[in-house]
């Protein structure tokens, strides 16, 4: 199936990258196109670095560290990445700051953005990098934190429900404690059963929303790129609180809730096989990707703007025929950036042909 082309009022497109002191980067001023750009040069030369910053730009924050210090140019005191660009047909500009002794600042159109969480509830980016792989094949945190994210983007509305969730958790596992401890009663815990298993069930339905909305998408495209029978299970029941209060001894005893949504698994499967453990390492990656693709393709139909997709080194590992059909999928969107260790490995024209040695980026 040949993607349609996302209407140019509703994209989401950086157009200059201003970056100083960033990993690699000294100092970079660097023009984007929109369409399909690709990132090439030698392993080492920065092209990771530039995506990343096009992360911590539009994310706030990096998606292959924890550590903010590590972004910083080695022997600087302070990062800095500029971003401006157009959100449909409103400008954007994104500045994001880092310092070894001072907080990260986030600054939307000049205002400053409370938390990063407020970054991603605005603008869209999503990232593969081989350490995404991790949700197919990483233990079942790793699938619930990747979908509760899915979750937020294409529910606005319903995205602070994983914390508030988790938060109710915690305050009920602080008073199974007090109780432990001796220094409350067991009635002082209903309350908390009580308000977990009202988020809980939120949550519950509106993972169960966002699996549906993502599956036909992804069984399609993971179809498209060779994985059949791509599906996603979510057999979750929330917890009544009676349930919940039956369990009252046992959860004082190890003072932890122990049943709830926060201990689901999101089953990734190609027919009847959980690709957790019995996916090659290639089916694992073209499940990630086909997650990315379907995620995009919502984000543009029901939010109506195209997300801003990054992926790193993923070219070198398909073959023809799948990198072919990656490379429409993305080019048909916003505005998509990709690296590879030479141009050859993307069989169509990039909209624009960048090429990184240290330090620099050329463009065409
Ligand atoms: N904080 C930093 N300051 C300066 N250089 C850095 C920093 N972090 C990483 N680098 C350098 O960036 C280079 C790796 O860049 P990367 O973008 O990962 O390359 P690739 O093109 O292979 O993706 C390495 O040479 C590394 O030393
Ligand atoms: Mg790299």
């Amino acid at each position: 199936m040949v993607p349609h082309h996302a209407d140019p009022a509703r994209r989401l497109i950086v157009r200059e990258v201003t970056l100083r002191d960033f990993r690699s980067y000294a100092r970079l001023e660097l023009e984007l196109e929109p369409g399909l750009v690709l990132v090439t040069g030698e392993n080492g030369a920065g092209k990771t670095n530039l995506l990343e910053s096009l992360h911590l730009g539009t994310q706030g924050f990096s998606p292959r560290t924890r550590s903010d210090a590590q972004l910083i140019r080695y022997g600087a005191a302070a990062a800095r990445v500029a971003l401006s660009g157009e959100r449909g047909s409103t400008p954007m500009l994104l500045e994001v700051t880092l310092g070894l002794d001072a907080p990260k600042r986030a600054c939307l159109n000049g205002a400053a953005v409370q938390s990063t969480e407020h970054l991603r509830a605005e603008i869209s980016t999503l990232v593969f990098t081989p350490d995404r792989l991790a949700v197919v094949k990483g233990g079942p945190a790793a699938r619930r934190a990747y979908f509760d994210r899915t979750l937020g983007r294409l529910y606005p509305a319903r995205a602070t429900l994983p914390v508030a969730y988790a938060a109710a958790v915690g305050q009920r596992n602080a008073a199974l404690r007090r109780v432990a401890a001796g220094l409350s009663s067991r009635d002082a815990v209903a309350p908390w059963s009580a308000r977990v298993a009202d988020l809980a069930a939120a949550l519950v339905a509106a993972r169960r929303d966002t699996l549906d909305l993502l599956q036909p998408g992804f069984c399609e495209r993971a179809g498209e790129l060779g994985l059949a029978g791509g599906r996603l299970d979510y057999a979750s029941e929330a917890p009544t609180v009676s349930a919940l209060e039956q369990r009252l001894e046992r959860d004082v005893e190890r003072g932890s809730t122990g049943l709830g949504p926060h201990l689901d698994d999101i089953a990734v499967r190609a027919g009847d096989r959980d690709l957790r453990t019995f996916g090659s390492q290639g089916e694992q990656r073209l499940a990630v990707l086909s997650l990315l693709l379907a995620e995009a393709e919502l984000l543009r139909s029901r939010r109506g703007v195209s997300p801003l997709l990054l992926l790193d080194d993923v070219l070198s590992e398909l073959d023809a025929g799948r990198r072919r059909i990656l490379s429409e999928h993305i080019g048909s969107g916003g505005q998509a950036v990709i690296t590879a260790t030479g141009a050859e490995a993307l069989p169509l024209a990039p909209a624009q042909l960048l090429t990184v040695v240290p330090g620099s980026v050329r463009g065409g």
